[in-house]
């Protein structure tokens, strides 16, 4: 409903018009054009999200390293169908990021959804009536910020993300309906148009993997395969975070990877230069006994997590307070950023800047998922986490599969030491 719309529109109208450089920027090549050339390792991603505004402000990061960076989040809402975040409810964020990227060239899409962001997707994308209405909010506040993309992020079609989200059996149909009625809207056609997904296709309306998605493959530019928290707390075991291979692990243990996401996408019609790898600036951390840390003088790979129930904090931006959208109490999320990971002031990091582990710190380097591990033996805290030496190996993969490119989670999480690690093993991500 445009009643609907015109309370954030006005909202948005009180600010300065946008830079008329934002237009200037070329669109993606159309996702149906022939004769265009590999879109292959020419995609160098990230996202800025408003919460962590206060720790790394927009100036603070080198977007020339980027080719394209992703505003997290626009969240769906019942009433207004998109709105802004409590942490930027008036946009300023928004605005800075989009002025300051493109001032450096860098294209700025706008991600609506997230993990506590996907609650009425559902709902909205069921009925042609709200469709329409939700795509005209999109395409509105994409318009209103002048953003050159939009990237949904639905966690997850017909699957339960945070606990409370509307689901229904034919979300991934509806999904595929409203990306299609977005390309053909003119308002919105021009848009590139992208999806945040996980190592499996969307679930289907009998809750399997689709095998077939050549049909979201004509609409949308790119999707970015979320290989990250593959493993994480929730599981019992601290097994990698983000697996570059998993087809070398025991059976019991391939939960999946880069290498068995890239197999499946491209299997389900994705071409590989529409696939962008979704790669992790942080790793997870949890309490594992001495007993479990270590498989006879190295440390585990798949360690059992001790009273997995009570989550140890991670780095010093870790926090627990509050409740989150569904009304349970936040934990910790024993999430450590590299940006603190490698802080040499932090005396309680695991490793040094140069990536080495520091004293009392025991290290290994998992062969199969080409990640390493930490454990300190006083605090008995184990982490699974990226380096250098981890991205510098997803830069090589990306480069031999084809993709286009990766997306790190998150810009402020990130060093120039690490996005340099992946850019050199990826010809095509020099910037002109
Ligand atoms: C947002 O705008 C309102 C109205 O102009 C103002 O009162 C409020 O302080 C602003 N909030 C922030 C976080 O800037
Ligand atoms: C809803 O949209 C679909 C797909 O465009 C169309 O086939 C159908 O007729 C529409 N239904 C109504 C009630 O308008
Ligand atoms: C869902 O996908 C599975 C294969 O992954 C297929 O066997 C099944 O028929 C599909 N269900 C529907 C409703 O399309
Ligand atoms: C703890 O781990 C067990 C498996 O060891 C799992 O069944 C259980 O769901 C986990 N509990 C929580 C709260 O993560
Ligand atoms: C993954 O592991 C399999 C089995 O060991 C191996 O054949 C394949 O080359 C590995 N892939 C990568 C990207 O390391
Ligand atoms: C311990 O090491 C053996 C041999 O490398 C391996 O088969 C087993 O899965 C490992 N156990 C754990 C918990 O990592
Ligand atoms: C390891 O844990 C101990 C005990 O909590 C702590 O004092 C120490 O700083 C930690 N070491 C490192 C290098 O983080
Ligand atoms: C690039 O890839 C090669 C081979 O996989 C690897 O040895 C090298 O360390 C990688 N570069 C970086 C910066 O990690």
């Amino acid at each position: 409903m445009w009643l609907q719309l015109s309370s954030w529109a006005a909202l948005a109208a009180l600010f300065s018009p946008l830079p008329a450089k934002a237009t200037s920027l070329a669109r993606d090549a159309p996702s149906d054009s022939t004769n265009s050339p590999s879109a292959a390792g020419t995609f160098a991603g990230t996202w800025y999200t408003t919460w962590h505004n206060g720790r790394v402000p927009i100036d603070n990061i080198d977007w020339k390293k980027y080719t394209s960076v992703s505003y997290a989040f626009v969240t769906t809402d019942p009433d207004h169908m998109v709105s802004l975040t409590a942490d930027d409810i008036n946009g300023t964020i928004f605005k800075d990021l989009v002025s300051t990227a493109h001032n450096q060239n860098t294209k700025v899409m706008m991600t609506v959804g997230g993990w506590t962001g996907s609650k009425w997707f559902s709902l909205l994308l069921a009925e042609n009536y709200t469709r329409s209405n939700f795509i005209n909010a999109v395409g509105a506040m994409a318009n209103n910020y002048a953003v050159q993309g939009v990237e949904f992020d639905w966690e997850f079609p017909n699957k339960q993300g945070v606990g409370c989200n509307t689901i229904d059996k034919d979300d991934a149909a509806n999904f595929l309906l409203m990306l299609q009625e977005f390309r053909q809207n003119p308002a919105t056609s021009s848009y590139i148009l992208s999806a945040a997904v996980s190592d499996k296709p969307f679930l289907n309306a009998t809750g399997q993997p689709m095998e077939d998605m050549s049909e979201f493959a004509k609409v949308l530019d790119y999707v970015t395969i979320m290989n990250y928290d593959v493993w994480g707390s929730v599981d019992g075991i601290l097994g990698p975070n983000a697996p570059l291979n998993d087809s070398c692990a025991p059976s019991e243990y391939q939960h999946g990877s880069a290498e068995s996401a890239v197999d499946t996408w491209t299997k389900a019609g994705f071409p590989a230069d529409k696939l962008v790898l979704g790669v992790p600036a942080y790793g997870h951390s949890a309490a594992v006994l001495p007993n479990n840390a270590y498989n006879n003088s190295e440390l585990s790979i798949y360690p059992l997590i001790y009273n997995n129930a009570s989550q140890v904090p991670g780095d010093s931006w870790d926090g627990k307070s509050g409740t989150d959208l569904c009304g349970v109490p936040w934990d910790y999320s024993g999430v450590w950023y590299w940006t603190n990971l490698a802080d040499e002031s932090l005396t309680s990091s695991f490793i040094n800047a140069n990536g080495t582990p520091r004293d009392g710190i025991d290290y290994l380097w998992d062969d199969c998922s080409q990640t390493p591990r930490a454990y300190n033996r006083s605090s008995q805290v184990m982490l699974s986490y990226d380096d250098v030496r981890s991205f510098g190996q997803k830069g090589t993969f990306i480069q031999e599969k084809g993709l286009r490119g990766y997306a790190i989670w998150e810009a402020a999480g990130a060093t120039d030491v690490l996005i340099d690690a992946i850019n050199s093993n990826m010809t095509g991500s020099k910037r002109p």
